[in-house]
């Protein structure tokens, strides 16, 4: 089925979040779902609805939340998976169930410790019972860039008469070369009699540092459905960059024989938000959405570059939505203006108070801050609750004291249930006070992992946005916090992965053996 459309299967909320530590809530996993359907991202896949309650209920309310893309979710071969996939994606204008079982022999023999003919059978079983839910069903032989070509023929053409309309073939591993992966698609193409009844697909992870190349090549062999993750987040070393893929197809058609429909100015958006909720902070380097992906710095690329862009720039920064610091909002913006201004960023909230939250922050911080700029809204909401009235701990009042030659200390009240606490420690600075102040009223037996300062526009009145990473007992989240006061937006962000972890959350990871 070759078409000159590419479809732009977006995974960040699912093989993203495989990535460790980059777990991420049900309302930050329908805030990026909003930003990627803005985007025109062609199918989402929300989560693994088996895996627990918190992602089932992730995947039920992006299917709730999104009405122009197609909602996916996970599910392995298994009865039990594709129900509660099936009941998950329930709602979903447009739904897709995605199963899956490994066809490798090193996966059939050392995991799933099952014959081929067994593999065969338990996925056209799984296709068969998803049909049941919806008509788009897509279907992946696990570790198919290790997969024996006969098999993995003999299978796709199995589950594509089963009903499968996406059979997407992944590398698992990130084992495969370019040349190779291409051809790889080229000969199931050919090979597989109904070929011409299913979209193919493929889904590369980067483990040699070739997800988008390997992604490409098979794009020139006849795929039309790229898997992909925003930052090319994902387990391990991740998953072909969406923005990486998407801006090459469309730079050089005069190479590509297809193109996405996506709306590219929305990519740093995306990107910034993705960074801010995961924590997992863009390399500057990074090709399209690093900070210095347009910036020329050396004298003979300026000189060029002022004479006429093409010389050195083959993308126009705007397209992928580099814009310089826009100031959009001021002490005097009303309500009205902020949400509309919120509504335009492709933010919206559910309740009336999710909003009044947000314009009592905006409103403190216009105080602090004259210019306020896109970058400082998208912070300003990434670390807000959309549930904030049920969260449990609070920051009410912090006040710090450092001084050269003394310890520093902090005095901390905080919210417990609607209770406040009040606590003072010392510290080695004043960030490490105000944790060890926190801390003293909440006990959270955490560790932190991670504790990261960023600043979000230029200039010495820019609010510092701050990640602070915490584990117990191997639950791992992430906390937000922003301010102008780097050391208020630490305590916030403490206090947010606080709210995080203490909901239970034990997960299964999808691609473990024990099925
Ligand atoms: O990498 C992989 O094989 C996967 C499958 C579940 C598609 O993520
Ligand atoms: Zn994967």
């Amino acid at each position: 089925m070759s078409s000159d459309r590419l479809i732009i299967f977006d995974t960040t909320l699912r093989d993203g979040e495989q990535s460790p530590g980059a777990s991420m809530t049900r309302d930050e996993k329908v805030r990026i779902a909003r930003a990627l359907e803005r985007m025109r991202v062609d199918v989402i896949e929300a989560g693994f609805p088996i895996a627990s309650g918190g992602d089932f209920e992730a995947v039920q309310a992006v299917a709730r939340a999104v009405k122009d893309s197609t909602v996916c979710g996970l599910a392995r071969a298994l009865d039990r998976d594709i129900d509660r996939a099936g009941e998950a994606l329930k709602d979903a204008k447009s739904a897709r169930i995605h199963t899956f079982i490994a066809t490798s022999p090193i996966h059939m023999k050392m995991k799933l410790r099952m014959e081929p003919d067994q593999v065969l059978e338990q996925a056209v079983k799984a296709v068969t019972r998803a049909r049941k839910y919806t008509d788009n069903v897509e279907f992946s032989p696990e570790d198919a860039g290790r997969s024996e070509l006969d098999f993995l023929c003999r299978v796709l053409e199995a589950v594509i008469d089963a009903g499968a309309t996406t059979v997407n073939i992944p590398d698992t591993v990130g084992y495969n070369l370019p040349h190779q992966f291409g051809q790889l698609i080229a000969d199931l193409i050919e090979r597989v009699p109904n070929a011409d009844k299913a979209v193919f697909s493929v889904h590369c992870h980067n483990d040699l540092g070739l997800a988008v190349g390997n992604s490409l090549s098979a794009v020139l062999n006849g795929a039309r459905q790229v898997e992909c993750t925003i930052n090319g987040l994902g387990e391990r070393a991740g998953n072909a960059s969406l923005e990486e893929v998407v801006m090459a197809v469309r730079t050089r058609q005069d190479v590509f024989p297809c193109d996405t429909r996506l709306d590219t100015t929305n990519i740093m958006t995306c990107s910034r938000l993705v960074s801010g909720v995961t924590g997992f902070v863009v390399q500057p380097n990074k090709a399209i959405v690093g900070a210095n992906a347009f910036a020329h710095e050396s004298g003979i690329h300026q000189d060029g570059v002022l004479k006429s862009r093409e010389t050195y720039e083959i993308m126009r920064a705007q397209d992928v939505g580099w814009t310089a610091n826009r100031i959009v909002l001021g002490k005097h913006s009303g309500r009205n203006a902020f949400r509309t201004h919120l509504e335009q960023l492709g933010i919206a909230f559910d309740s009336e108070e999710g909003l009044n939250e947000a314009f009592s922050r905006f409103k403190d911080l216009a105080d602090k801050k004259h210019e306020i700029y896109d970058e400082d809204l998208q912070a300003l909401v990434s670390e807000l609750s959309l549930d904030a009235e049920n969260e449990q701990f609070k920051l009410i009042a912090l006040k710090v004291c450092s001084e050269t030659g003394e310890t520093p200390d902090a005095s901390i009240t905080l919210s417990v249930n609607g209770e406040e606490k009040h606590a003072h420690s010392s510290g080695g600075g004043p960030v490490d006070a105000a944790f060890k102040a926190i801390e003293m009223i909440v006990n959270s037996g955490t560790e932190l992992q991670l504790y990261s300062v960023s600043n979000i526009t230029s200039g010495t009145d820019a609010q510092g946005e701050v990640t602070v990473r915490l584990e117990r007992g191997g639950h791992i989240v992430n906390g937000l916090g922003a301010d102008t006061d780097i050391v208020i937006a630490s305590a916030r962000a403490y206090v947010n992965a606080l709210n995080k972890i203490i909901r239970p959350e034990g997960r299964e990871h999808p691609q473990r053996g024990d099925v």
